[in-house]
């Protein structure tokens, strides 16, 4: 595998290979072996958890990481994208973690350029990392990617994290639902069953795992009321009253008192922070995985 720019490149062996190896690795791992490849970071729409767990997990490799500035690039001067990355690919980088609002970005320069490109996030095209890091967070629990509810809740419409997660958990035997208002659940998703208000989503499901609302990809006319969403689709305290075994997901960052009642975050069934947590050991498998793909 020379690339990661969309889980529908993945069979089920290799999801579950990148799986068990990082389950194998821990926070604390620290190794030399890859410390004559070189990676960078090149971010254009922001970030925290994407950015930040895969330059942790390039560095407990032993990669050497260079933060790509791009407002004090050449980008700024006209130079395309696929040619910045074509001149660090001739300055000796190995691969490129790539986030921008573009969908297709990825695959795109996967196709045109020699070097690694793992997709961090293509407008509302996908998100490939953080599928595979909720379905380790969802294996530590079930065991198997197999047998329980899912739900996914929110602005389904604007989420390449939605997208990915469908994409891959429909490769398994879990069943998955939507739950959102009709205009932020598109009519990609039509043959799933789909909620209309969470109190049903709780109610039906294993495992609820909510979204946010992007503002920033939607027109001003598109926004919903923030406190009739809430009302209607945001996951509150009582929920965890009124399914006794429900857990709650969410990819940060979170809206509270939106997508999530404040609070909630170090609830005892709330896996946000085992999701972040999983979001090196996850990435520092799919670097694993790419590297021994292209050689040492
Ligand atoms: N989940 C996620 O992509 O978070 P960031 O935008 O902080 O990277």
């Amino acid at each position: 595998m020379k690339d990661l720019f969309s889980i529908e490149q993945l069979s089920i062996n290799e999801i579950n290979e990148i799986l068990q190896i990082a389950s194998e690795f821990n926070l604390n791992y620290v190794s030399d072996e890859f410390s004559q490849k070189r990676l960078v970071l090149a971010f254009f729409e922001n970030s925290t958890r994407t950015k930040l767990s895969f330059e942790i997990a390039a560095k407990n490799l032993g990669l050497q990481v260079i933060d790509f500035m791009s407002e004090l690039s050449s980008i700024r001067k006209g130079e395309s994208l696929v040619e910045t990355l074509r001149t660090l690919e001739s300055m000796g980088v190995d691969i490129a973690v790539v986030r921008n609002s573009e969908e297709g970005t990825a695959k795109m320069l996967a196709n045109q350029l020699s070097m690694s490109i793992l997709n961090a996030g293509d407008g509302i095209n996908e998100h490939p990392s953080q599928a595979l890091l909720d379905a380790l967070t969802l294996k530590e629990i079930y065991g198997e990617l197999e047998d329980f509810n899912i739900t996914i809740c929110g602005d389904i419409l604007h989420s390449r994290v939605a997208r990915s997660n469908i994409e891959l958990l429909s490769k398994f035997d879990v069943n998955i639902s939507l739950c959102a208002p009709k205009e932020l659940l598109g009519n990609s998703f039509n043959s799933y069953n789909h909620y209309d208000n969470i109190d049903e989503a709780v109610q039906n499901s294993d495992v609820v795992m909510c979204l946010r609302i992007q503002k920033e990809r939607m027109e001003q006319t598109e926004v919903p009321n923030f406190s009739d969403y809430y009302e209607k689709y945001g996951f509150k305290k009582t929920h965890f009253e009124m399914n006794k075994d429900i857990l709650l997901m969410h990819p940060g960052p979170v809206n509270y008192n939106v997508d999530i009642e404040d609070g909630l975050q170090n609830h005892d069934r709330c896996l946000i922070n085992n999701q972040v947590k999983n979001g090196v050991l996850t990435r520092m498998a799919i670097l694993k995985k790419i590297l021994n793909g292209i050689g040492k």
